[in-house]
Protein backbone atom coordinates (compact mmCIF):
# COMPACT_ATOMS: atom_id res chain seq x y z
CA UNK A 1 0.00 0.00 0.00
CA UNK A 2 1.13 3.45 -0.93
CA UNK A 3 0.08 6.96 0.55
CA UNK A 4 1.28 8.45 -2.62
CA UNK A 5 -1.59 8.54 -5.08
CA UNK A 6 0.86 8.76 -7.86
CA UNK A 7 3.99 6.20 -6.76
CA UNK A 8 8.03 7.93 -6.79
CA UNK A 9 10.23 5.51 -7.51
CA UNK A 10 13.68 5.66 -5.66
CA UNK A 11 15.83 4.67 -8.71
CA UNK A 12 19.57 6.27 -7.74
CA UNK A 13 21.64 7.02 -4.99
CA UNK A 14 25.06 8.88 -4.25
CA UNK A 15 27.27 10.32 -1.46
CA UNK A 16 30.42 12.28 -0.97
CA UNK A 17 32.48 12.39 2.16
CA UNK A 18 35.41 15.12 2.20
CA UNK A 19 39.07 13.05 2.38
CA UNK A 20 40.03 14.87 5.62
CA UNK A 21 39.60 12.10 8.68
CA UNK A 22 39.36 13.47 12.34
CA UNK A 23 39.34 10.27 14.92
CA UNK A 24 39.03 10.88 18.29
CA UNK A 25 42.55 10.34 18.68
CA UNK A 26 42.67 13.69 16.80
CA UNK A 27 40.09 15.18 19.75
CA UNK A 28 41.84 13.82 22.43
CA UNK A 29 44.73 16.89 21.29
CA UNK A 30 42.12 19.33 20.80
CA UNK A 31 39.69 19.07 24.21
CA UNK A 32 39.49 16.97 27.55
CA UNK A 33 38.61 13.44 26.17
CA UNK A 34 39.09 10.23 25.47
CA UNK A 35 38.72 8.04 22.43
CA UNK A 36 37.55 5.27 25.11
CA UNK A 37 34.51 7.94 25.81
CA UNK A 38 33.62 9.04 22.62
CA UNK A 39 33.30 5.48 22.03
CA UNK A 40 31.02 3.85 24.53
CA UNK A 41 29.44 6.98 24.53
CA UNK A 42 28.43 7.60 21.41
CA UNK A 43 29.76 4.27 19.14
CA UNK A 44 31.51 7.07 16.73
CA UNK A 45 35.39 6.19 15.96
CA UNK A 46 36.14 8.94 13.17
CA UNK A 47 34.15 11.82 11.10
CA UNK A 48 35.04 13.40 8.08
CA UNK A 49 35.66 17.27 7.59
CA UNK A 50 35.25 19.71 4.60
CA UNK A 51 38.50 21.81 3.10
CA UNK A 52 38.14 25.41 4.36
CA UNK A 53 37.32 25.95 0.65
CA UNK A 54 34.64 22.88 0.30
CA UNK A 55 31.18 24.09 1.03
CA UNK A 56 28.33 22.42 1.41
CA UNK A 57 27.34 22.53 -2.23
CA UNK A 58 30.93 21.31 -3.53
CA UNK A 59 29.86 17.71 -1.10
CA UNK A 60 26.13 17.75 -3.08
CA UNK A 61 27.65 18.34 -6.12
CA UNK A 62 29.27 15.05 -5.84
CA UNK A 63 26.79 13.33 -4.38
CA UNK A 64 23.95 14.45 -6.93
CA UNK A 65 25.92 13.47 -9.83
CA UNK A 66 27.13 10.20 -8.00
CA UNK A 67 22.57 9.83 -8.01
CA UNK A 68 22.43 10.97 -11.02
CA UNK A 69 24.54 8.65 -13.00
CA UNK A 70 23.64 5.33 -10.77
CA UNK A 71 20.16 6.13 -11.53
CA UNK A 72 21.00 6.46 -15.47
CA UNK A 73 19.49 9.85 -15.45
CA UNK A 74 20.22 12.97 -17.59
CA UNK A 75 20.27 16.51 -15.65
CA UNK A 76 18.07 17.43 -18.23
CA UNK A 77 15.24 15.35 -16.98
CA UNK A 78 15.52 17.13 -13.48
CA UNK A 79 12.27 18.86 -12.74
CA UNK A 80 12.97 19.84 -9.22
CA UNK A 81 15.77 20.17 -6.77
CA UNK A 82 14.79 19.79 -2.87
CA UNK A 83 17.85 20.47 -0.68
CA UNK A 84 18.15 19.67 2.78
CA UNK A 85 20.55 21.47 4.41
CA UNK A 86 20.87 23.84 8.38
CA UNK A 87 24.39 24.69 7.01
CA UNK A 88 23.86 26.25 3.05
CA UNK A 89 27.06 28.18 2.05
CA UNK A 90 25.24 31.39 2.00
CA UNK A 91 22.58 32.89 4.08
CA UNK A 92 19.81 31.47 2.11
CA UNK A 93 20.53 33.75 -0.82
CA UNK A 94 21.34 32.35 -3.37
CA UNK A 95 20.00 29.30 -2.22
CA UNK A 96 21.92 25.45 -2.36
CA UNK A 97 19.15 24.38 -4.79
CA UNK A 98 20.39 27.09 -7.06
CA UNK A 99 23.89 26.73 -6.89
CA UNK A 100 23.53 22.89 -7.67
CA UNK A 101 21.25 23.39 -10.44
CA UNK A 102 23.75 25.81 -11.93
CA UNK A 103 26.91 23.38 -11.45
CA UNK A 104 25.12 20.35 -12.65
CA UNK A 105 23.81 22.50 -15.87
CA UNK A 106 19.79 21.50 -14.77
CA UNK A 107 18.55 23.29 -17.92
CA UNK A 108 14.33 23.90 -16.52
CA UNK A 109 13.55 23.14 -12.91
CA UNK A 110 12.40 24.85 -9.88
CA UNK A 111 13.94 23.87 -6.11
CA UNK A 112 14.60 25.24 -2.49
CA UNK A 113 16.44 24.01 0.24
CA UNK A 114 14.52 22.99 3.22
CA UNK A 115 15.33 23.57 6.76
CA UNK A 116 14.32 20.46 9.05
CA UNK A 117 18.03 19.81 11.01
CA UNK A 118 18.44 16.20 11.56
CA UNK A 119 15.37 15.15 9.88
CA UNK A 120 15.87 16.97 6.79
CA UNK A 121 16.64 14.64 4.48
CA UNK A 122 12.73 12.72 4.96
CA UNK A 123 11.40 15.76 4.99
CA UNK A 124 13.10 16.40 1.46
CA UNK A 125 12.16 13.11 0.50
CA UNK A 126 8.26 13.55 1.69
CA UNK A 127 8.66 17.12 -0.63
CA UNK A 128 9.75 14.64 -3.96
CA UNK A 129 7.46 12.40 -3.51
CA UNK A 130 4.68 14.82 -2.78
CA UNK A 131 5.73 16.66 -5.91
CA UNK A 132 5.07 14.03 -7.88
CA UNK A 133 2.64 12.32 -6.46
CA UNK A 134 0.97 16.19 -7.41
CA UNK A 135 2.02 16.18 -10.94
CA UNK A 136 4.40 18.84 -10.24
CA UNK A 137 7.35 16.98 -11.44
CA UNK A 138 8.44 13.71 -12.57
CA UNK A 139 11.77 13.92 -12.05
CA UNK A 140 13.26 14.89 -8.17
CA UNK A 141 16.64 15.34 -6.91
CA UNK A 142 16.95 14.68 -3.47
CA UNK A 143 19.85 16.00 -2.00
CA UNK A 144 20.99 16.25 2.11
CA UNK A 145 24.14 17.82 2.88
CA UNK A 146 26.09 19.44 5.95
CA UNK A 147 29.31 21.26 6.87
CA UNK A 148 28.93 21.12 9.83
CA UNK A 149 32.22 21.79 10.95
CA UNK A 150 32.12 25.36 10.19
CA UNK A 151 29.68 25.94 13.26
CA UNK A 152 30.90 23.40 15.70
CA UNK A 153 32.74 25.11 18.31
CA UNK A 154 36.34 22.73 18.78
CA UNK A 155 36.69 24.33 22.56
CA UNK A 156 33.28 22.68 23.44
CA UNK A 157 33.60 18.66 24.45
CA UNK A 158 30.03 17.86 24.25
CA UNK A 159 29.64 18.90 21.17
CA UNK A 160 32.83 18.93 18.76
CA UNK A 161 33.00 14.98 19.46
CA UNK A 162 29.92 14.42 17.60
CA UNK A 163 29.45 16.22 14.07
CA UNK A 164 30.75 15.59 10.74
CA UNK A 165 30.56 17.09 7.14
CA UNK A 166 29.08 15.01 3.63
CA UNK A 167 26.26 15.00 1.52
CA UNK A 168 23.90 12.19 -0.06
CA UNK A 169 21.33 12.49 -2.84
CA UNK A 170 18.67 10.18 -3.91
CA UNK A 171 16.21 10.55 -7.52
CA UNK A 172 13.19 9.96 -7.43
CA UNK A 173 11.11 9.35 -10.43
CA UNK A 174 7.36 8.75 -11.15
CA UNK A 175 6.52 6.01 -11.69
CA UNK A 176 3.78 2.56 -12.22
CA UNK A 177 4.94 0.77 -9.53
CA UNK A 178 5.64 2.05 -5.67
CA UNK A 179 8.93 3.86 -4.31
CA UNK A 180 8.36 5.79 -1.42
CA UNK A 181 5.17 3.98 0.38
CA UNK A 182 4.93 6.33 3.72
CA UNK A 183 5.93 9.22 5.53
CA UNK A 184 5.33 10.86 8.46
CA UNK A 185 6.64 14.06 10.07
CA UNK A 186 6.20 16.27 12.95
CA UNK A 187 7.64 19.27 15.15
CA UNK A 188 7.67 21.00 18.69
CA UNK A 189 8.80 24.28 18.86
CA UNK A 190 8.51 23.90 22.78
CA UNK A 191 11.49 21.97 23.24
CA UNK A 192 13.15 24.49 20.93
CA UNK A 193 16.09 25.06 23.13
CA UNK A 194 17.47 21.91 23.32
CA UNK A 195 19.81 22.19 20.31
CA UNK A 196 20.35 25.70 19.23
CA UNK A 197 22.63 27.43 16.69
CA UNK A 198 21.78 30.79 18.44
CA UNK A 199 24.38 33.68 16.39
CA UNK A 200 23.53 34.57 12.70
CA UNK A 201 19.90 35.07 12.24
CA UNK A 202 17.28 37.90 12.70
CA UNK A 203 17.85 37.39 16.58
CA UNK A 204 21.62 37.59 16.93
CA UNK A 205 22.50 39.23 13.82
CA UNK A 206 26.14 38.84 12.88
CA UNK A 207 28.35 41.16 15.31
CA UNK A 208 31.08 41.10 17.34
CA UNK A 209 28.93 40.08 20.84
CA UNK A 210 28.05 36.54 18.30
CA UNK A 211 31.63 36.45 17.85
CA UNK A 212 32.95 37.02 21.37
CA UNK A 213 29.67 35.29 23.27
CA UNK A 214 30.54 32.44 20.86
CA UNK A 215 26.67 32.43 19.68
CA UNK A 216 27.62 30.84 16.24
CA UNK A 217 28.22 27.48 17.12
CA UNK A 218 25.60 24.77 18.37
CA UNK A 219 24.73 24.17 21.20
CA UNK A 220 23.20 20.80 23.26
CA UNK A 221 21.52 19.80 26.27
CA UNK A 222 22.39 16.23 25.02
CA UNK A 223 20.82 14.49 28.12
CA UNK A 224 17.25 15.24 27.45
CA UNK A 225 17.65 15.22 23.79
CA UNK A 226 18.98 11.44 24.20
CA UNK A 227 15.24 10.73 25.85
CA UNK A 228 13.69 12.73 23.17
CA UNK A 229 15.59 11.53 20.35
CA UNK A 230 14.54 7.66 21.46
CA UNK A 231 11.21 8.59 21.70
CA UNK A 232 10.60 10.00 18.91
CA UNK A 233 12.71 7.45 16.72
CA UNK A 234 10.74 4.76 17.63
CA UNK A 235 7.09 6.62 17.38
CA UNK A 236 8.11 7.77 14.18
CA UNK A 237 8.79 4.62 12.62
CA UNK A 238 5.74 2.74 14.15
CA UNK A 239 3.94 5.34 12.68
CA UNK A 240 5.36 4.73 9.23
CA UNK A 241 5.04 1.39 8.86
CA UNK A 242 1.75 1.62 10.02
CA UNK A 243 0.45 4.02 7.40
CA UNK A 244 2.39 1.37 4.94
CA UNK A 245 0.52 -0.98 6.16
CA UNK A 246 3.21 -3.09 7.04
CA UNK A 247 5.21 -4.62 10.07
CA UNK A 248 9.03 -5.06 10.66
CA UNK A 249 8.78 -8.37 9.52
CA UNK A 250 8.37 -6.74 6.21
CA UNK A 251 11.45 -4.48 6.22
CA UNK A 252 15.04 -5.45 5.12
CA UNK A 253 17.07 -2.51 5.69
CA UNK A 254 16.30 0.19 8.85
CA UNK A 255 18.18 3.26 8.26
CA UNK A 256 17.79 5.36 11.32
CA UNK A 257 19.71 8.76 11.88
CA UNK A 258 23.14 8.45 12.42
CA UNK A 259 23.02 10.44 16.07
CA UNK A 260 24.61 7.73 18.42
CA UNK A 261 24.68 4.05 18.83
CA UNK A 262 23.20 4.27 22.15
CA UNK A 263 20.16 5.87 20.96
CA UNK A 264 20.09 3.29 18.29
CA UNK A 265 20.37 0.99 20.14
CA UNK A 266 17.58 1.85 22.95
CA UNK A 267 15.01 2.36 19.79
CA UNK A 268 16.22 -0.94 18.76
CA UNK A 269 14.93 -2.47 21.71
CA UNK A 270 11.43 -0.67 21.25
CA UNK A 271 11.01 -1.67 17.90
CA UNK A 272 11.70 -5.52 18.04
CA UNK A 273 15.34 -6.43 19.83
CA UNK A 274 17.54 -8.83 18.13
CA UNK A 275 15.06 -8.61 14.82
CA UNK A 276 15.39 -5.28 14.61
CA UNK A 277 19.57 -5.05 15.33
CA UNK A 278 19.68 -7.53 12.33
CA UNK A 279 18.60 -5.50 10.03
CA UNK A 280 19.89 -2.11 10.78
CA UNK A 281 22.71 -0.04 9.02
CA UNK A 282 24.62 1.66 10.66
CA UNK A 283 28.02 4.24 9.66
CA UNK A 284 28.41 6.47 12.26
CA UNK A 285 31.03 4.90 13.57
CA UNK A 286 32.74 6.09 10.67
CA UNK A 287 31.25 9.95 9.60
CA UNK A 288 29.70 10.56 12.95
CA UNK A 289 26.48 13.20 13.41
CA UNK A 290 25.82 14.24 9.52
CA UNK A 291 22.72 15.74 10.25
CA UNK A 292 20.60 16.45 6.89
CA UNK A 293 23.43 14.60 5.22
CA UNK A 294 22.93 11.46 7.30
CA UNK A 295 20.53 8.92 6.39
CA UNK A 296 20.89 10.04 2.57
CA UNK A 297 24.86 9.02 3.15
CA UNK A 298 24.09 6.13 4.92
CA UNK A 299 21.24 5.06 2.28
CA UNK A 300 23.91 5.42 -0.38
CA UNK A 301 26.41 3.54 1.40
CA UNK A 302 24.23 0.62 2.04
CA UNK A 303 23.32 0.14 -1.73
CA UNK A 304 26.41 0.23 -2.73
CA UNK A 305 27.95 -2.04 0.05
CA UNK A 306 25.03 -4.20 -1.18
CA UNK A 307 22.74 -4.62 1.53
CA UNK A 308 19.97 -2.88 -0.29
CA UNK A 309 19.19 -4.46 -3.59
CA UNK A 310 16.29 -3.24 -6.03
CA UNK A 311 13.12 -4.34 -4.00
CA UNK A 312 14.39 -4.04 -0.65
CA UNK A 313 12.06 -2.49 1.59
CA UNK A 314 13.62 0.45 4.01
CA UNK A 315 12.75 1.62 7.39
CA UNK A 316 13.96 5.51 7.44
CA UNK A 317 13.49 7.50 10.82
CA UNK A 318 15.01 10.85 12.01
CA UNK A 319 14.79 13.25 14.44
CA UNK A 320 16.56 16.69 14.87
CA UNK A 321 16.64 20.27 16.47
CA UNK A 322 13.82 22.21 16.49
CA UNK A 323 12.01 19.62 17.57
CA UNK A 324 11.87 17.72 14.20
CA UNK A 325 11.03 14.03 13.44
CA UNK A 326 10.49 12.31 10.09
CA UNK A 327 10.01 8.72 9.03
CA UNK A 328 9.53 7.12 6.07
CA UNK A 329 9.34 3.71 4.33
CA UNK A 330 10.22 2.77 0.63
CA UNK A 331 11.22 0.03 -1.90
CA UNK A 332 14.38 0.77 -3.05
CA UNK A 333 13.80 0.87 -6.83
CA UNK A 334 17.65 1.15 -8.61
CA UNK A 335 19.76 -0.70 -10.29
CA UNK A 336 21.87 -3.32 -8.73
C1 LIG B 1 26.04 13.96 24.18
C2 LIG B 1 25.99 12.56 24.76
C3 LIG B 1 26.89 11.63 23.98
C4 LIG B 1 26.48 12.63 26.20
O1 LIG B 1 26.40 11.34 26.78
P1 LIG B 1 25.76 11.19 28.24
O2 LIG B 1 25.91 9.78 28.64
O3 LIG B 1 24.35 11.73 28.16
O4 LIG B 1 26.69 12.09 29.08
P2 LIG B 1 26.29 13.26 30.05
O5 LIG B 1 25.71 14.40 29.28
O6 LIG B 1 25.46 12.64 31.12
O7 LIG B 1 27.69 13.71 30.58
C5 LIG B 1 28.41 12.87 31.44
C6 LIG B 1 29.73 13.56 31.75
O8 LIG B 1 30.59 13.45 30.62
C7 LIG B 1 31.15 14.71 30.34
N1 LIG B 1 31.40 14.82 28.91
C8 LIG B 1 30.64 15.37 27.94
N2 LIG B 1 31.26 15.26 26.75
C9 LIG B 1 32.43 14.63 26.96
C10 LIG B 1 33.49 14.23 26.15
N3 LIG B 1 33.49 14.46 24.82
N4 LIG B 1 34.53 13.59 26.71
C11 LIG B 1 34.56 13.34 28.02
N5 LIG B 1 33.59 13.71 28.87
C12 LIG B 1 32.53 14.34 28.34
C13 LIG B 1 30.09 15.70 30.78
O9 LIG B 1 30.70 16.95 31.02
C14 LIG B 1 29.59 15.06 32.05
O10 LIG B 1 30.48 15.34 33.08
P3 LIG B 1 29.94 15.75 34.54
O11 LIG B 1 29.13 14.56 34.98
O12 LIG B 1 31.19 15.99 35.29
O13 LIG B 1 29.10 16.96 34.29
C15 LIG B 1 24.52 12.02 24.74
O14 LIG B 1 23.76 12.68 25.71
C16 LIG B 1 23.89 12.17 23.39
O15 LIG B 1 24.29 11.59 22.43
N6 LIG B 1 22.79 12.96 23.32
C17 LIG B 1 22.12 13.19 22.07
C18 LIG B 1 22.93 14.17 21.26
C19 LIG B 1 22.50 14.24 19.82
O16 LIG B 1 22.14 13.26 19.24
N7 LIG B 1 22.57 15.46 19.28
C20 LIG B 1 22.24 15.69 17.93
C21 LIG B 1 20.79 15.88 17.78
S1 LIG B 1 20.30 15.55 16.14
Amino acid sequence: MTSFPRPAAVVGAGHYVPEKILSNADLEKIVDTSDEWIRTRTGIRFRRIAAENESTCDMAIHAARAALASAGISPADVDAVVFATGTPDYFNIPSCACLLQHALGIPHAYGYDLAAACSGFVYALDAGATAIAAGRADTVLVVGAEKLSAFTDYTDRNTCVLFGDGAGAVVLRASETPGVLSTVLGIDGDKSSLISLPGGGSRNPPSQRVLDERLCYWRMQGRELFKVAVHTLTQGAQDALAKADLSLDDIDVIIPHQANARIIEAVCDRLGGEKAREKLFLDLDVYGNTSAASIAIALSDAVSQGRIVPGSKVLLTAFGGGLTWGAAVLVWGGRA
